[in-house]
């Protein structure tokens, strides 16, 4: 399977981050290798803007939430359908900052996957517990919750991405076991081909060990996808596909 790195810039980035886009194509020598997909997921302000200027490139671009809908009175969302039309090839949806600041439920997460598939986006699927839930022994049962509320009717192109909620942004990462465990669950729920990411605290020091666990298919990286520097050697570090 061809693993996928996607970075997550969150409300980061201006116009002029273009530069770190150039920076990482630029470590590439020219072309991406194509054993392994490269996605960035900047705010929805640049997705036209990369996804123009990087149309040749072998990197995609991706949007980090969509409305349900295709267009209607919802002041200040973006459509799936917009993003699509902006270039964008993928959306995540339901990343547990969404479900947390905006009270995104299992079914509003999956209402946005549809609307991605309808537009043509791949939808990331981002599912989670929380630091209690895993210290109750409930991270199993969180996450089949999540998946059963949350997975489209037609799960053929879906990403699914488990990130640990206590592990955004912390620093914090599970142990190799903890997401091999949940890695190896999640693939029970879930197509044999379809691809499972990691994200939480994925860093240039620990992407080679998480990306060689098995039924991890790739990662979703935060804060290390802002600089090329460290961005690079997390892509360059997953096992390519054969
Ligand atoms: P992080 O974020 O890599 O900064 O922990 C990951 C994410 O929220 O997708």
């Amino acid at each position: 399977m061809k693993p996928l790195i996607a970075g997550n810039w969150k409300m980061n980035g201006l116009t002029a981050s273009i530069t770190e886009v150039e920076a990482l194509i630029g470590k590439f020598d020219g072309a991406a290798p194509d054993d392994r997909d490269v996605l960035i997921c900047p705010p929805a302000t640049l997705v036209a803007g990369f996804a123009v200027q990087f149309s040749d490139e072998a990197i995609q671009i991706g949007g980090q939430d969509c409305h349900a809908e295709s267009g209607g009175a919802h002041t200040g969302d973006v459509s799936a359908e917009m993003l699509a039309d902006a270039g964008a090839a993928f959306v995540i949806v339901g990343h547990s900052e969404r479900r947390a600041d905006h009270g995104e439920s299992d079914a509003a997460v999956k209402a946005k996957a549809e609307a991605a598939l309808r537009a043509g986006l791949t939808p990331i699927i981002c599912v989670g517990e929380t630091e209690n839930q895993r210290t109750a022994g409930k991270a199993l049962d969180i996450v089949s919750g999540q998946l059963e509320g949350s997975l489209p009717e037609t799960t053929d192109d879906i990403v699914i991405a488990y990130e640990p909620v206590w592990a955004i942004g912390t620093g914090l990462v599970p142990t190799n076991g903890d997401i091999a465990e949940m890695h190896n669950f999640i693939r029970t729920k879930t197509h044999f081909d379809t691809r499972i990411l990691y994200g939480g605290s994925v860093k240039p020091g620990n992407a080679k060990e998480i990306l060689s666990i098995a039924n991890v298919n790739g990662a979703l990286v935060g804060g290390a996808s802002l600089k090329a520097e460290d961005f690079y050697p997390i892509v360059m570090a997953a096992p390519g596909a054969d």
